[in-house]
């Protein structure tokens, strides 16, 4: 998601963007897949091949953090575990300068309980982008506790300039997308494991019942199981009611490393 993020920074807003990953192999991947997708807009004839040179001269790559010391807006995109995100945020409110705004795309931790990891727990607030992020037009924007109105409309004009539109989530476990989402999501997996019907059939009800691109499971597989169980453990620890409870299902396919589009098998095979 971070590179999407990258790429509409770059192209709509056209800031200048700082890419951070621990891995230089991820960056070049990353600077690849945007390439292509700007390539692609240019053979529709969406984009000028000046807009596709501009927007990639705006971009850069680091994997040293000390780099972001000059950043007026950080975008955090790493997995969904709190230690690492609140590690992240000790070290950004660190090395960048005090003015910066430290944002959070987590789709399900806490904003407060991040921001109480760093020195200005006014200037954090979080971002929640959608997968992929050059195409879903929504951003769920979510002041945590202490977060200023000032932060949250540079975070509001930031998301517009993207091309975004935003919606605002009180700091709550899944905002609004996840709460509503992972449960169907979930749902979803216990028809499947109750025998109830195939996943073709669930996919397909949905898909064409609903009028949705994808079906749960389809969708499930794009979004990562690992992604969605992390994201249903929050709501049934954090809210504690057993309606959350991840199907069991679910878990065993993470367990199997079963993990969805991204490694080659989930509920479906991707050869
Ligand atoms: N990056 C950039 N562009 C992409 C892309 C990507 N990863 N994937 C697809 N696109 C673009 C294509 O280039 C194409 O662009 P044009 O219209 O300019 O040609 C357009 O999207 C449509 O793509 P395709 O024709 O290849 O395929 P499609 O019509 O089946 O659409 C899809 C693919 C956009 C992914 C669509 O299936 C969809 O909207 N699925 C649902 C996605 C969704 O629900 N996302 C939210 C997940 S929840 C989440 O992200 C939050 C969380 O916390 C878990």
């Amino acid at each position: 998601m971070g590179i999407g993020i990258a790429q509409v920074s770059a192209q709509n807003a056209k800031t200048n963007v700082l890419v951070l990953d621990a891995d230089e192999r991820q960056l070049e991947k990353g600077l690849k897949f945007i390439a292509s997708n700007l390539e692609k807009a240019v053979v529709k004839g969406k984009l000028s091949a000046t807009e596709r040179d501009e927007t990639l001269g705006r971009i850069k790559t680091t994997t040293d953090i000390a780099d972001f010391a000059q950043t007026d807006f950080v975008i955090e995109a790493v997995s969904e575990n709190p230690s690492l995100k609140r590690e992240l945020f000790l070290n950004l409110d660190k090395i960048t300068k005090p003015s910066a705004i430290l944002s959070s795309n987590t789709s399900s931790i806490s904003i407060t309980k991040i921001a109480a990891a760093t020195t200005r727990a006014e200037k954090v607030i979080g971002m929640h982008f959608m997968n992929p992020v050059p195409v879903m037009q929504l951003v769920e924007i979510i002041p945590g506790l202490a977060t200023s109105q000032e932060t949250l409309k540079v975070t509001l004009d930031l998301a517009k300039k993207m091309g975004k539109i935003t919606t605002e989530s009180a700091d709550v476990p899944g905002f609004i997308a996840n709460r509503v989402l992972m449960p169907y999501i979930n749902e979803a997996v216990y028809v499947l494991q109750e025998g109830i019907a195939t996943k073709e059939d669930i996919d397909t009800t949905m898909k064409l019942g609903t009028n949705v691109p994808m079906g749960p499971l389809t969708l499930a597989d794009f979004i990562g199981l690992d992604t969605c169980l992390a994201i249903m453990k929050v709501l049934h620890s954090q809210l504690g009611d057993t309606k959350y409870r991840p199907s069991p299902l679910l878990v065993k396919y993470v367990d199997a490393g079963w993990l969805g589009k991204k490694s080659g098998r989930g509920f479906y095979e991707y050869p």
